[in-house]
């Protein structure tokens, strides 16, 4: 979640960095030139998002990444072996993967050397024979540099982020290429085994659970794994001292906090304190939390560099710089109900990310209410009154507009209708039976409209229209 005064400034647009264009080439040894390219079946270099055409890419679909990560804090340089088990969904003689930086060395598929060429943040890949349409195919790429941190058209940075002692990765909604190489759009969705290798005394926490831990010849290698499906911007990774607390839920569920002794101020500790009620609160709201375990990583930025808290799957990361406390209630809640919002549900598409913040922000106003603070329609009355609420449709942001209050609070407002309208039974079962029916999946706008019209007898199309698609403030709430 951002702070007000944080999108407000993020408004001085930068240009985008991410275009490319599949006639020049990136940067970087370790490249061979396919021989040819022409003629072989390619998958497409995006999967044709409407705001980042370059995200993803066509052909094949991955079912798991096994990355193994080694990473020196005094240098920054990262060495890495990503393992890609995909599906060819059509016969491919070359495909693409996203990466963007980093040197890549040897790649093979299917155990076979392949030859690969780098364009923008396309890394091109010419397996040594065809791919056949339902083959199941495996992908080691080899590796290495020094990541780079994003500055996306927002102002704002993703990526990898160096800290005084190790490193931070956030991806959304592109920065997953600036560490390992991946169909890099949310509508692929994997399951993740990572190992990070570290300097002894140093920690490296992840997404999903501890799966093991060892160490030789001064090197501790921290083995996490994500059995559910992971979307790439969602995945983690946060090296550095961290203090490291495990507990469960009163539901049993396990717990992994992680907080840099920098960021560990009072305030912070306190709102960690509450993540085992808020998730039952939630679980209660929005159904069965979706994952096997949950927790939170506070670390500490650079100031200036992160800003926002991020819902990295079932380990969500606060940023901690030298400003204010780190962790806040209300931005825990945030982050924790987005991993029914977002990371089980996820969005099919960029312009449906209104569809996670939408749902987060409401969370926040329902818990203000269940603590005894501001109602929800005080809330919306707020958000509703906020000019900045206004300025475009949810489901039609920019790239330079993707976490802009129009799809926060105009988002939660399509909601507040939403009660108004079906009522507070049918709209207590919309926020339960909607995570519930596309458990780790994917959801566009359209999916959630016509499920909306399922729960009802009566025509939603004025309330969708004025709220969600409407191009003018409607003249009351
Ligand atoms: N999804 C995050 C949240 O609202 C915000 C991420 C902001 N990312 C960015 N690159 N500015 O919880
Ligand atoms: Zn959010």
């Amino acid at each position: 979640m951002l702070s007000r005064a944080v999108r407000v400034r993020w408004r001085a647009a930068v240009p985008l960095l991410l275009a490319c264009c599949l006639s020049c080439t990136g940067g970087g040894s370790g490249e061979g030139v396919p021989t040819p390219l022409r003629g072989a079946p390619a998958g497409a270099p995006g999967v044709g998002d409407p705001l980042f055409p370059q995200a993803g890419n066509g052909g094949y679909d991955v079912t798991h990444y096994g990355l193994g990560l080694s990473y020196d804090p005094a240098s920054g340089r990262l060495t890495g072996t990503a393992t890609v088990t995909a599906t060819a969904t059509t016969d491919l003689g070359r495909f693409d993967l996203d990466l963007a930086g980093l040197t890549v060395g040897r790649v093979t598929v299917d155990g076979r050397p392949a030859t690969t060429a780098r364009s923008g943040t396309e890394l091109v890949v010419r397996p040594a024979a065809r791919l056949t349409r339902g083959a199941r195919f495996v992908t080691t790429v080899a590796y290495a540099g020094v990541p780079e941190l994003l500055t996306d058209p927002d102002g704002s940075h993703e990526g990898w982020f160096r800290t005084d002692d190790g490193a931070v990765a956030l991806g959304e909604p592109v920065g997953a290429m600036t560490w390992f190489p991946a169909n890099n759009h949310p509508s692929d969705k994997a399951a993740y085994d990572i190992t990070v290798s570290v300097p002894d005394g140093l920690n490296a926490v992840s997404n999903g659970e501890l799966a093991g831990r060892t160490g030789s010849a001064g090197r501790t290698v921290f083995h996490w794994r994500t059995t559910e499906p992971m979307a790439t911007y969602l995945a983690t990774v946060a090296i550095g001292h961290f203090r490291i607390t495990r507990s469960r839920t009163p539901a049993g569920l396990p717990l992994y906090v992680a907080v840099d002794p920098h960021s560990d101020d009072p305030r912070s500790a306190a709102a960690l304190r509450h993540i085992p009620e808020i998730l039952d609160w939630e679980s209660g709201l929005f159904g069965r939390y979706p994952f096997a375990s949950g927790g939170a990583i506070v670390a500490h930025l650079p100031s200036g560099q992160g800003g926002y808290a991020l819902e990295t799957q079932t380990r969500p990361v606060f940023p901690g710089d030298s400003g204010p406390p780190a962790v806040d209630t209300t931005t825990l809640v945030h982050e924790l109900s987005h991993q029914w919002f977002g990371d089980s549900a996820t969005p099919r598409s960029w312009p449906d990310i209104w569809l996670n913040e939408g749902f987060a922000t409401y969370t926040e106003w329902l818990w203000q209410e269940h603590e005894g603070g501001s109602s929800v329609a005080r809330s919306a009355a707020d958000a509703f009154a906020d000019p900045a609420t206004w300025a475009f449709p949810p489901a039609d942001p920019t790239p330079a507009t993707l976490f802009d209050p129009p799809v926060y609070q105009r988002g939660a407002l399509v909601l507040y209708e939403l009660r108004r309208t079906l009522g507070a039974t049918a709209f207590a079962t919309l926020l339960r039976t909607w995570p519930a029916a596309h458990r780790y999946g994917n959801v566009s706008t359209a999916d959630f409209t016509a499920f909306c019209g399922r729960l009802t007898t009566k025509d939603l199309t004025p309330l969708f229209a004025t709220w969600l698609y409407g191009r003018t403030k409607p003249a009351r709430l």
